[in-house]
């Protein structure tokens, strides 16, 4: 997918645009961070780990944020350096994730609670905080933008996937419901929802650290998709044409054809049909 080519007009000024990106410090975030800088944005990373956003912001010329979404005041503070810094174009909430493939009888509180905390909780809070800051961005430049990174796992239900799929889906609702809540601004609410995207630590993190069980979810499989193909696609949602909304757009490996449908093993034609 190709950029817009010119810098962006805004301010009066010939320059860039700044989006936000959180999940920054791996996987999905880091590879939209890289991404964008690529399409000429300007970019601040969000995530805990500072040390990793240092050496990302080392290496693409983007700007760094540590910050613990799940913590108000953390939030509060990251949103006023975020205003003192310039204008914010752009947030892209990708920073979330899973824990635990217990059945929704056996499964715990606690993992529960920190998915909820972390896909959904964390959105809201970050959405409230960082509206005031798109609205004057959208009011100088003509338009903002929030891209959500939920997961196919919120629109299907599979066993083991409870805590998961309950997060994910409340964290889609809420994108849902904030579209249409801004209706009439010029503010775009895109979610991108993937299936299997094969990062580094997603799944080890979700399997407490199992490298041989995280490895298996993946075994097999021809091609998961990468985290640069997911960046990708949030880079062409911020790029297109600003009466574009890309509501949804659901994307998974070919070998995937359905959330709970994963083929292991190379992809074949079939030669047994007439
Ligand atoms: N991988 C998949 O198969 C897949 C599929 C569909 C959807 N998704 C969704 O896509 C998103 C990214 O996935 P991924 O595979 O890139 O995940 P990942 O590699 O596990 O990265 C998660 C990111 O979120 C950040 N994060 C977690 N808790 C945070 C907190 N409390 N405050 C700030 N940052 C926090 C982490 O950074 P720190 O640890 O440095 O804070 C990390 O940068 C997640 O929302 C996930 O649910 C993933």
């Amino acid at each position: 997918m190709t950029g817009s080519g010119p810098k962006k007009l805004y301010g009066g000024g010939m320059m860039n645009r700044r989006a936000v990106v959180t999940g920054a410090s791996t996987g999905i975030g880091e590879a939209t961070v890289r991404a964008l800088r690529a399409q000429r944005w300007d970019v601040v990373g969000v995530a805990r780990r500072a040390e990793r956003l240092e050496a990302l912001a080392e290496e693409t010329g983007s700007a760094a944020l540590a910050c613990d979404l799940t913590d108000a005041d953390a939030v509060e503070a990251m949103l006023a350096e975020l205003a003192r810094t310039g204008p914010v174009h752009a947030l892209v909430q990708v920073a979330g994730g899973a824990r635990g493939t217990d059945s929704v009888e056996g499964g715990s509180v606690e993992d529960w609670q920190w998915m909820y905390d972390a896909n959904v909780l964390s959105t809201q809070r970050l959405v409230a905080g960082i509206l005031p800051l798109l609205r004057e961005a959208a009011a100088q430049s003509g338009h903002a933008d929030m891209v959500f990174v939920t997961s196919t796992a919120a629109q299907i239900g599979y066993p083991g996937g409870g805590g998961y799929n309950a997060a994910k889906a409340a964290e889609s609702m809420l994108v849902k419901v904030l579209r249409q809540e801004l209706n009439g601004e010029p503010i775009r609410v895109v979610e991108i929802a993937p299936g299997m995207v094969h990062t580094e630590e997603f799944t080890l993190n979700r399997l407490g650290g199992d490298r041989v069980a995280a490895e298996a979810v993946y075994a097999g499989v021809e091609e998961p998709l990468l985290a640069q193909d997911v960046a990708d696609v949030i880079a062409f949602a911020l790029d297109a044409p600003r009466r574009v909304n890309l509501d949804l757009v659901t994307m998974r490996p070919v070998a995937q054809s359905a959330q709970h449908m994963l083929a292991r093993g190379p992809l074949q034609v079939r030669t047994d049909v007439d």
